[in-house]
């Protein structure tokens, strides 16, 4: 079997550029940007910290990137984070924020990583005098990735961020797909954006670029992340080729998001239709299916023969993903395949 011929449901981030990003990448403007010199970076940082209602941008290479340098941009060495014990920046980015940001982590347990203000900030002792960890930041993931898509309810996200100013502690918001959330809710951007101090979003998941994140906060944390960036080796030169594949895909690709969460709808449906106990379709909100209580392996292995990728999250854990490359076809042989496999 060509790659071609797969139903690839294992991430959003496998998607590949299509002809117009290709072109915008062709005829992209570009300079050094670690002089500052890049027009196309320079307008992309700019655009995304307006579209979010911050002050700057900072376009850097990947979400862990921009997750690591917004949290030590909020955190000190030796001061901790919160999260919740399914969040990205705890499970799957190696731990980077302890190796390289030297920052402490506590998580709470969330029901498929939904917030609860109130659990959050209970746990925050924001000064803990000499014996304690000191708590610095929380941080909230939307939509939350391994809790499946999930929505965080805007009136919790207005709760944590008040009762964080309250105590004097910082928001980081891994939105690597708040895109996602803003299609689904209708909530705006910028509303998102002000319950937040620093943010990342991705433009390589649901969006489809190849490669590209921003960090958004204040200008004065932006310009001390972009010392740190480079520091992590991540200055880069004549990279507008990227910036301009961003710029193509928010400007292209984020009305139709709806069309993933409709298609991610269609597959638990399907999924349902033979196994109502591996998922509820009415908690699937977005482009992310978590099927639970299956024999993981086995059904991925099953699933491939029939030419349908997904992807394993544990034992009995799998995870379907929706994106660009996914079309209606697609997704109609995918639902074909995964009651046969699931029956
Ligand atoms: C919620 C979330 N945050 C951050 C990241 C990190 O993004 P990257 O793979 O670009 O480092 C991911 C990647 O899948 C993610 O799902």
């Amino acid at each position: 079997m060509t790659r071609e011929s797969f139903v690839d449901l294992r991430s959003d981030t496998v998607s590949r550029p299509t002809p117009g990003m290709r072109q915008a990448i062709a005829d992209s403007v570009v300079g050094d940007d670690v002089y500052g010199e890049d027009p196309t970076v320079n307008e992309l940082e700019a655009h995304v910290a307006e579209l979010l209602g911050h002050e700057a941008g900072l376009f850097c290479p990947t979400g862990s990137m921009t997750n690591m340098l917004g949290v030590r941009a909020l955190v000190a060495p030796g001061q901790e984070l919160l999260c919740d014990a399914l969040a990205h920046v705890v499970r799957a980015e190696l731990g980077g924020h302890a190796v390289l940001g030297q920052v402490s982590t506590r998580t709470w347990h969330a029901e498929r990583g939904r917030l609860d203000a109130q659990a959050a900030l209970a746990m925050a002792v924001p000064d803990a005098g000499p014996y304690m960890v000191s708590t610095a930041a929380i941080a909230v993931e939307n939509t939350h990735n391994f809790g499946g898509g999930t929505i965080q309810p805007l009136e919790q996200l207005q709760r944590l961020k008040q009762g964080a100013d309250e105590i004097g502690v910082k928001v980081h918001l891994d939105g690597a797909r708040l895109w996602n959330a803003h299609v689904a809710t209708g909530v705006p951007l910028t509303t998102y954006g002000a319950l937040a101090d620093t943010v990342s979003v991705c433009l390589s998941k649901g969006l489809g670029a190849p490669i590209g994140s921003v960090l958004v906060s204040t200008a004065e944390r932006i310009a001390q992340a972009r010392v740190w960036r480079k520091r992590y080796g991540g200055g880069m030169r004549q990279v507008g080729v990227l910036a301009a594949a961003g710029r193509y895909a928010l400007d292209h690709h984020l009305v139709r998001l709806a069309d993933d969460h409709a298609r991610a709808r269609r597959l638990a449906d399907a999924v349902a239709a033979v196994r109502p106990d591996l998922v509820d379709p009415d908690t699937v909100e977005t482009n992310i299916v978590v099927l639970d209580g299956l024999a993981a392996a086995d059904v991925a292995a099953a699933a491939r023969d029939e030419g349908v990728l997904v992807s394993v999250l544990g034992p009995h854990r799998v995870r379907l993903v929706t994106h660009l490359d996914v079309d209606d076809d697609g997704c109609e042989r995918a639902a074909e395949v995964l009651a046969k496999v699931l029956a």
